[in-house]
């Protein structure tokens, strides 16, 4: 389907088809939902041995009873699988809660009003404080900024991470930027993982930045794999160490896509002085977290390759699902300029980009056929994606059959909306 190269006749031909098509797809009333970045229950069923594997021993190995309140830290089987995930040191690792995002609120919301580094640290002490969202990226992120006063200025994404020039360019032209998103492996939406240039880049920014410019990683995905040779991600805690620039980045990660998403546990990686700083304000909103509930992950995850051989049984089940996708996007658009995308290998998410203008007008049609989408405009800050044209499509809930089959109308209403478009202009 070359549109550029189609003549008038030939489009409205297609046109024809095409409505005649999705009328049929209409008529079957389909409920079908590509919206939902979340385990399915069958991952779900994954981790079902961890209910009642305590078996009314409470104490970890250091004796603490973990149904008592304390351990701020959490406890030290907890900060060791954080550890595991993250790649920093566990003595820089805490354990806290089910949601790595209230990590990232609590730790924005301390850097804002209270800083990292002594109360003159506080973002708030700035007239306006500003951070780098690379996008497409993940909606929550630019709603925790959004709620707590902060800023938004976007950087495009490739195939390598964000654009590193015009990151480093904002910062060097920017004094209110105090930071940065970043989901470095498996990035949501895009599937992207970060290069080792972009990594290393990244861990220097703390060299050119505002003193308080801190890097919020979120290695949400940190083992989701599709398969043993998706890339690695380079090591930013190391990185930081070679570039004396320790303080500059927090990392965050959580098992809510590993055990039970809301009944995991969230970690935060950070320096000795960050954590510190943290620490004093954390103090005030909790005794501790739930350390029987880190105890239940560490009980479960005991043993060298555990955590590896349970990522591969959440890949097994995820895997026919991205093929569907990619294969049916393969096939409508692997020859023509309807369509872009990343072919992620692990993570939850596909990101599709339309030819610019229509992203809404596919969703608003797959909707109106019985498949919903995540709304366009998600994936960038303030909801508007300006070029119109970059879709979410989380691929986990719905059965293979299902993806299948809802893929079918998505490549239908892609195709229609950019012949409509052509026939337009
Ligand atoms: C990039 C990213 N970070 C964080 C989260 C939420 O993590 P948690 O459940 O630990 O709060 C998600 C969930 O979709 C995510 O995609």
């Amino acid at each position: 389907m070359d549109l550029q190269a189609a003549s008038k006749d030939q489009l409205q031909q297609w046109a024809q088809q095409l409505e005649a098509e999705y009328e049929t797809i209409k008529a079957q009333k389909l409920g079908l939902d590509l919206t939902r970045g979340k385990p399915s229950a069958e991952q779900l069923s994954l981790s079902n041995a961890m209910d009642g594997i305590l078996d009314g021993n409470y104490s970890d190995d250091a004796g603490t009873d973990c149904r008592n309140y304390g351990g701020l830290d959490g406890i030290a089987g907890a900060r060791a699988l954080g550890a595991e995930l993250i790649g920093a040191p566990a003595s820089n690792v805490m354990a806290g809660g089910n949601s790595s995002l209230t990590l990232m609120h609590q730790a924005m919301s301390v850097a804002y009003h209270y800083g990292l580094n002594g109360p003159e640290s506080a973002w708030n002490k700035q007239e306006k404080a500003t951070f780098i969202c690379p996008v497409p990226g993940y909606d929550r992120h630019y709603g925790v900024c959004e709620h707590i006063g902060i800023n938004m200025v976007t950087v495009g994404m490739d195939a390598n991470g964000p654009d590193m020039d015009a990151v480093e360019k904002l910062i060097k032209e920017d004094s209110s930027i105090v930071g940065m998103w970043a989901v470095p492996r498996f990035s949501n939406p895009t599937g992207v993982v970060y290069s080792d240039d972009v990594v290393a880049r990244i861990a220097k920014l703390g060299n050119i930045a505002n003193a308080n410019f801190r890097v919020f990683w979120d290695n949400a995905y940190a083992v989701h794999a599709l398969s043993d040779d998706a890339p690695q991600l380079a090591n930013i805690w190391q990185a930081c160490k070679e570039a004396g620039t320790e303080d500059s980045v927090l990392q965050f990660a959580s098992t809510s896509k590993i055990t039970f998403a809301g009944s995991g546990v969230a970690f935060l990686a950070a320096s000795d002085a960050n954590l510190s700083d943290f620490k004093k304000s954390l103090g005030f909103m909790t005794i501790g977290p739930d350390k029987v509930n880190q105890l239940r992950h560490v009980k479960f995850f005991a043993g060298d390759h555990a955590l590896a051989e349970h990522m591969n049984k959440h890949a097994a089940i995820i895997r026919p699902r991205f093929e569907s996708v990619l294969n049916h996007l393969q096939a409508a658009f692997g020859n023509n300029e309807l369509g872009q995308w990343e072919s992620a290998q692990g993570g939850y998410f596909i990101s599709f980009d339309t030819q610019p203008g229509l992203a809404k007008e596919v969703v608003s049609l797959a909707s109106e056929a019985g498949v919903k989408l995540t709304p366009a405009g998600a994936t960038f800050p303030y909801g508007q994606d300006p070029q119109n044209s970059n879709i979410r499509i989380a691929p986990t809930v719905p059965t293979v059959e299902q993806v299948d089959e809802a893929m079918k109308v998505f490549v239908c209403c892609v195709k229609l909306a950019s012949v409509k478009q052509a026939l337009a202009a």
